[in-house]
């Protein structure tokens, strides 16, 4: 026994990575999913897709690697949060699963505060109600979808789908339970009493799980789909934002990660529930057993440049455009965006808010535009950053940064400008890939713990200083910045 194999279900892909007992990343495969919008903010996937992704990047690593299946010990997964698939009693999936980022549902959210207390749910689960939780979610399909609801047999995250398909049972881990909006923060399981108070039977809920713990194993039918070997235990794994701190280490009290990924994220774990009274960042069980951690989420970081390049300059590549905002004075001679493309979660939860350009003048071009949005992402990351302090989480020496905008150095230095904390890249590819496979490689034993797992397979990269003149700078956009969301609201 000498791998571990980790999946990531993430919204644009499946990616699967195998690691050795020694921590090299002896392969990794992706292959895309669909994303269906057939309404404005609704966002859907059919399962589907991801157990054909699965089966297709699990056979691509065992060709590539040349590994033998006997030779995996363990495998796990991460995945987006906050799903919702619903499947009947015989198992089958009963309408396309609603993702983390549909924005349907805000009214059930109030009904929500309406039933818990607004407090009362804080103080249970550590969160407020957010459309694109999995709750607020199937009271919509209650309310909309009667037809569907009476069918239901299982509520499923989206990797516990690919679970199901892998083990034929149901199960979650608890970090991504946590993104429900069902689990209790501190017993770190189910809540006896949000689910009496919204009315959904606890029998639809899957057993949970700490990552490192066995949830089942491949099953016949699923060796025969993958390749894989019958009989390989599948552990809990996580949700994405807890696999994605593991995969680069960030595990201990102290330490912190932000991403800037399709969303934008500040993670910080903790040896205890912390929760802000308000409920305006997230707490959920960390995916290394018996921790938590506090986020914050933006909804479109990369995605708000994504957005801003296919809509604005699409034959034109990111180092190309990056190259031009380079060009551009920190404070993009006035221009401020503000990235709430999807709606917003933290600090603006406000599935109403939209993304503008403020500011523009004859004197601006598309290098102004391009800096603007990178400033507008990093300023949105140090409000998150400033919630997470007013919950008496401080900013370490240096966060751990990954994500695709993070490969580039100048939306590096804004953010480290903008924050003014040092930003360490690490080595990690597909970090919430590969925090899965640690997860696993810790439930199997090739490793005693997951700091063990983690030396092993994170090495520090790239630093980025900040520059306190900058930082000055930024300071007195960032104050302009936060007036706009208020006054633009209306
Ligand atoms: C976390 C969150 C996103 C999704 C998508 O709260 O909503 O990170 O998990 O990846």
């Amino acid at each position: 026994m000498y791998y571990t194999l980790g999946l990531d279900v993430s919204t644009t892909a499946t990616k699967a990575v195998l690691v050795s007992a020694t921590g090299e990343i002896a392969a990794v495969a992706t292959h895309p999913h669909d994303l269906l919008s057939p309404r404005p903010l609704w966002s859907e996937q059919d399962p589907s897709e991801w157990w054909t992704a699965t089966q297709l990047s699990i056979r691509s690593i065992l060709a590539k690697s040349g590994c033998q299946a006997d030779e995996i010990a363990g495998i796990s997964m991460a995945g987006q949060m906050h799903g919702l698939v619903l499947l009947g009693g015989d198992g089958q999936v009963l309408r396309p699963a609603i993702l983390w980022n549909d924005q349907r549902a805000s009214s059930e959210c109030d009904e929500i505060r309406d039933l818990v207390g607004k407090r009362r749910l804080v103080e249970l689960t550590g969160n407020d109600a957010f459309a694109g939780f999995s709750a607020p979610k199937l009271l919509w399909v209650r309310r909309h979808e009667p037809e569907v609801y009476e069918k239901i047999g299982c509520i499923l995250l989206a990797k516990d789908y690919v679970r199901y398909r892998l083990t034929g049972g149901y199960a979650t881990d608890r970090a991504g339970a946590g993104g429900t909006l069902f689990l209790d923060l501190a017993t770190r399981d189910w809540s006896s009493e949000i689910l009496a108070a919204l009315d959904v039977p606890s029998d639809w809920l899957p057993r949970t799980h700490e990552g490192t713990q066995k949830t089942g194993e491949i099953s016949a039918e699923a060796a025969e789909a993958t390749g894989l070997h019958r009989g390989t235990p599948v552990f809990g794994g996580g949700g994405d934002q807890a696999a994605q701190a593991t995969g680069v280490g960030v595990v201990e009290p102290g330490t912190m990660a932000v991403t800037i990924g399709t969303s934008g994220v500040v993670f910080a774990p903790c040896d205890r529930p912390v929760t802000d009274p308000e409920g305006r960042v997230h707490a959920f069980p960390h995916a290394v057993p018996d921790m938590w951690h506090v986020m914050g989420v933006m909804l479109s970081a990369a995605g708000s440049m994504q957005w801003y390049r296919d809509a604005l300059a699409p034959d034109v590549g990111f180092d190309d455009l990056f190259a031009e905002a380079s060009e551009v004075d920190s404070g993009s001679e006035g221009l401020i965006f503000l990235p709430y493309l999807s709606g917003e979660r933290t600090p603006h939860a406000d599935a109403n808010a939209r993304g503008a350009f403020v500011g523009i003048t004859l004197s601006h071009g598309r290098g102004h535009m391009t800096r603007a949005v990178m400033e507008g992402v990093a300023f949105g990351l140090k409000d998150n950053l400033d919630l997470l302090e007013s919950s008496g989480i401080l900013p370490p020496d240096h966060i751990r940064i990954s994500g695709g905008g993070a490969k580039s150095l100048l939306w590096r230095q804004i953010l480290a400008d903008i924050l003014q904390v040092e930003l360490v890249t690490t080595d990690v590819v597909e970090a919430a890939a590969v925090g899965a496979a640690l997860l696993a490689g810790v439930g199997s034993g090739l490793w005693g713990n997951i700091q063990e797992a983690c030396e092993a397979t994170c090495f520090v990269g790239q630093t980025t200083s900040p520059d306190p003149v900058i930082g000055r700078r930024y300071e007195e956009i960032h104050g302009r910045f936060k007036e706009l969301y208020p006054a633009l609201k209306g």
